[in-house]
């Protein structure tokens, strides 16, 4: 990891009659930084998939974790076909050591994991008192396909009005985790086809942001070639605008039915990769995705169907 110092005196270089969406780079982790800024939670899935989360040696080890060229791989197994009683495919989920509160991510993402059965996500959330700290999820989906989507979950008495400006859609508006079990408030990312899953892989992938301030949490999603991903993103600049942006994929305002500070506290990021449990499992969807058997069966005897399920991370940059 290397942070940088953000104290690099903002009002020298942009002026100082500058609106509040400037940021400057507070922690910049590629490669093997990926390990320094991240620690690997061993845990039982609490969303019940069927996967055992394994620890860092055992990652590194069967080669879960690695580094290539300046990329970081996060993958599960796929050479082993598992019993019944085994505890689930090994895969790996990782917590950011720090905690955010307002902040910009950016993720430069080349690949993410695809496949019938598997449940990718890149996240965020402070477990321990989960949902009083809310959640956000940049980039979600399950079985390839159904939907690709950015969600909030969060204690009660937060709601979205279904009139911001954003790319996307709502397809459901009451963040409320304990509401219509768990869905969340989430924006299908309508405008591209290529955000998630196959289409995405098959571009190369792109970039993902997310921006929270206690006015809006805001996701963006740019394709890699992309004429329009705005310099600063591409270039991993120390300073950023997200004013110059254009219009996000998601927008959730802070509004009438939602105070964004009470319902968002301090928040770590956390990349995983889990299969089937309480989303890609469900029945209805699994099937409805087109994915064969039933997604534990389908998991546990094709370990070659998840050849592809990985992330190849570029960077990640966060701005403070
Ligand atoms: C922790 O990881 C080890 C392998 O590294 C695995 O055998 C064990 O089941 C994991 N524990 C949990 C609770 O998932
Ligand atoms: C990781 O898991 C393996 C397999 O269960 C175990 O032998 C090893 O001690 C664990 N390492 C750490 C650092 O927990
Ligand atoms: C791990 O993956 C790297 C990169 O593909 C490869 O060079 C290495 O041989 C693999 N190691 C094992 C133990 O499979
Ligand atoms: C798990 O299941 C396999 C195959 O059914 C069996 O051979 C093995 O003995 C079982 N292991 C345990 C610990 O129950
Ligand atoms: C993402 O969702 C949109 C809207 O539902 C859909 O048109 C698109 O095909 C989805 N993309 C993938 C890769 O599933
Ligand atoms: C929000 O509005 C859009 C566009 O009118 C509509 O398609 C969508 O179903 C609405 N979502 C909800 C949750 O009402
Ligand atoms: C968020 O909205 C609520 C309700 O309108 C308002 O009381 C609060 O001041 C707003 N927060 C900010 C930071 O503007
Ligand atoms: C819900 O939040 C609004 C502000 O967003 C606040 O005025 C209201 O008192 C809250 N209601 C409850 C039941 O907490
Ligand atoms: C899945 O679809 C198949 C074929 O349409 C059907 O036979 C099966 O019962 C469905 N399973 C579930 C769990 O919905």
């Amino acid at each position: 990891m290397k942070t940088v110092s953000s104290s690099l005196t903002l009002a020298s270089l942009v002026g100082s009659a500058l609106a509040g969406a400037i940021y400057t780079l507070n922690e910049c982790v590629r490669g093997e930084g990926f390990y320094d800024s991240f620690n690997f939670e061993n845990i039982t899935d609490p969303t019940h998939g069927r996967v055992t989360y394994v620890n860092r040696t055992t990652a590194e080890s069967l080669n879960l974790t690695y580094v290539t060229g300046d990329t970081f791989i996060l993958r599960a197994d796929d050479t082993t076909v598992l019993n019944a009683n085994d505890t689930g495919r090994n895969s790996v989920r990782l917590r950011s050591n720090h905690q955010h509160y307002e902040h910009v991510v950016v993720f430069d993402i080349q690949h993410m994991p695809e496949g019938c059965g598997t449940w990718p996500a890149i996240w965020e959330t402070k477990e321990s008192d989960w949902p009083a700290s809310g959640e956000i999820d940049i980039l979600e989906g399950a079985n390839n396909v159904v939907p690709n989507q950015s969600t909030l979950h969060t204690s009660h008495n937060c709601s979205m009005p279904n009139n911001t400006l954003q790319s996307g859609t709502f397809t459901t508006t009451n963040c409320d985790a304990s509401v219509a079990y768990n869905v969340g408030c989430a924006v299908k990312l309508t405008e591209d086809k290529n955000s998630f899953g196959p289409g995405f892989n098959s571009i190369g992938g792109g970039w993902y942001a997310m921006e929270r301030t206690l006015h809006y949490i805001k996701v963006w999603f740019w394709e890699r070639c992309d004429p329009y991903v705005p310099l600063d993103v591409r270039s991993g600049a120390w300073i950023i605008d997200t004013d110059s942006w254009g219009t996000p994929a998601a927008n959730f305002p802070n509004n009438t039915e939602c105070d964004i500070q009470s319902h968002f506290g301090a928040n770590n990021i956390i990349i995983d990769l889990t299969f089937c449990g309480d989303w890609a499992g469900n029945a209805a969807l699994y099937n409805a995705s087109g994915c064969p058997l039933d997604c534990v069966s389908y998991v546990n005897n094709n370990p070659t169907a998840f050849t592809n399920a990985y992330f190849q991370i570029s960077s990640m940059n966060i701005y403070k």
